[in-house]
């Protein structure tokens, strides 16, 4: 019986500290939001000489992360100590305005070699998501920092892919790409990418001068597919899309929606809230450029000669289970294989264009927008 009273003391006291701590908690955050009101009116602050307010500042930010205004006082105050959350931001947001505004701060701090280390980065999606957030900057700023990895064949294709679709953003880019593609220089898993960038320039000269090299793929029918730029734009009939998805487009044999379909490739019940309508298109038309971490294909050489290619479903030290292009799974023993390699190509056929007119598919990409996670209303 003492004892239970012990503890409830002991609980009480406990709390009466807790909230004494929790008061000044509000009480330091009172002060610090008073502190970066008088700052953000003063004009020219200098805070080398105040590192109480610099302190202030930054404890003031840890309760602002991912807002406008966190990405406002870091940019007034130059506050350089940010660029870990920047950069998460960068990459996290990378197809929105926050996201995009963080990595233009680390391109104005002159983070360099950060950016640099997350290009490099083992994930390549990683980095080729920071390419994308540089690219929707459309600052020819950045241009010198992009253009090296688009001829860079050591890189992943993600994310000289992604360096193409960035420089294709702005006008200097576009003429830089260009030149590469005259010489002779752009690497051939590239066309798909740098003929999306250039054919939908503004610019007319360059448009006409690309098309002497590039051109889209052809879809069914034979005409050339439009640019992924003039794709968007237009208006989709989502239930023609579903039944598309299932029938000519052929999607239904490799991915499930819903528990339907065969599962090859990455579940897309939910592909609406992770994928732009941009990036959708660039999923379907250009696979390879993009493909999605654990998804890779392996080609595995048995020692009878049998060559496969597929998906690693599952690996132990014994045995593999590799699953192909038609959703089958073959087991192999380790012992039986002769040579295995990874590829840095998708499983995802590279023409699928082929089998759907241009409709069809902006149909289909309606059809994928619709696919969300359920949200909290
Ligand atoms: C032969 C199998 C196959 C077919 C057919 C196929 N896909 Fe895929 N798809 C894959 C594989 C494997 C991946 C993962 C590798 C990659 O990202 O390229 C993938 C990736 C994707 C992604 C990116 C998913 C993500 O989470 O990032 C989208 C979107 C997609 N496919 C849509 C489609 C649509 C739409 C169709 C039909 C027009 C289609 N796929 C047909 C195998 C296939």
């Amino acid at each position: 019986m003492q004892l239970r009273l012990f503890s409830w003391l002991f609980v009480l006291v406990a709390a009466f500290f807790a909230l004494k701590a929790g008061a000044q908690d509000d009480a330091q955050r009172a002060k610090d939001a008073l502190i970066v009101r008088t700052l953000l009116r003063l004009p020219g602050v200098d805070l080398s000489q105040k590192p109480e307010a610099k302190a202030a500042l930054l404890r003031y930010l840890e309760g602002e992360k991912g807002t406008e205004k966190y990405l406002e006082i870091v940019e007034k105050f130059a506050l350089r100590e940010t660029k870990d959350e920047l950069l998460r931001l960068a990459v996290e947001q990378s197809e929105g305005t926050l996201g995009v505004k963080a990595a233009g701060l680390l391109v104005k701090f002159q983070e360099n070699e950060l950016l640099a280390k997350t290009i490099a980065d083992p994930d390549p999606t990683k980095g080729a998501k920071l390419v994308a957030a540089l690219g929707l900057l459309s600052d020819k700023k950045t241009n010198d920092l992009l253009s090296p990895l688009v001829t860079d064949e050591q890189k992943p294709l993600a994310i000289r892919s992604a360096a193409v679709t960035a420089l294709g953003r702005n006008a200097p880019g576009q003429r830089w790409l260009l030149a590469t593609v005259e010489q002779g220089k752009l690497p051939a898993d590239l066309k798909f990418a740098a003929a999306n960038a250039l054919l939908s320039s503004a610019d007319e000269a360059v448009k006409s001068a690309a098309g002497k090299h590039l051109s889209l793929p052809a879809t069914a029918g034979g005409q050339p597919l439009p640019p992924i730029a003039e794709l968007v734009k237009r208006m989709g009939d989502a239930a023609r899309g579903k039944e598309l998805y299932a029938t000519t487009g052929t999607c239904a044999k490799c991915h499930k929606v819903k528990g339907e379909g065969k599962e090859v490739g990455p579940d897309l019940s939910e592909i609406g809230s992770k994928l732009s309508k941009e990036a959708l298109y660039l999923s379907i038309l250009d696979p390879s450029a993009g493909v999605s971490f654990n998804y890779e294909t392996w080609a595995v050489r048995t020692l009878d000669g049998t060559v496969l290619s597929g998906v690693l479903v599952s690996q132990t030290d014994e045995a593999i289970e590799l699953k192909t292009a038609e959703a089958i799974v073959h087991k192999l023993a380790r012992d039986d294989i002769d040579q295995m390699k990874k590829q840095a190509i998708s499983l995802m056929p590279a023409d699928i264009q082929k089998l759907l007119k241009a409709q069809d598919l902006v149909d289909i990409v309606e059809y994928l927008t619709t696919l969300k996670k359920p949200g909290p209303d």
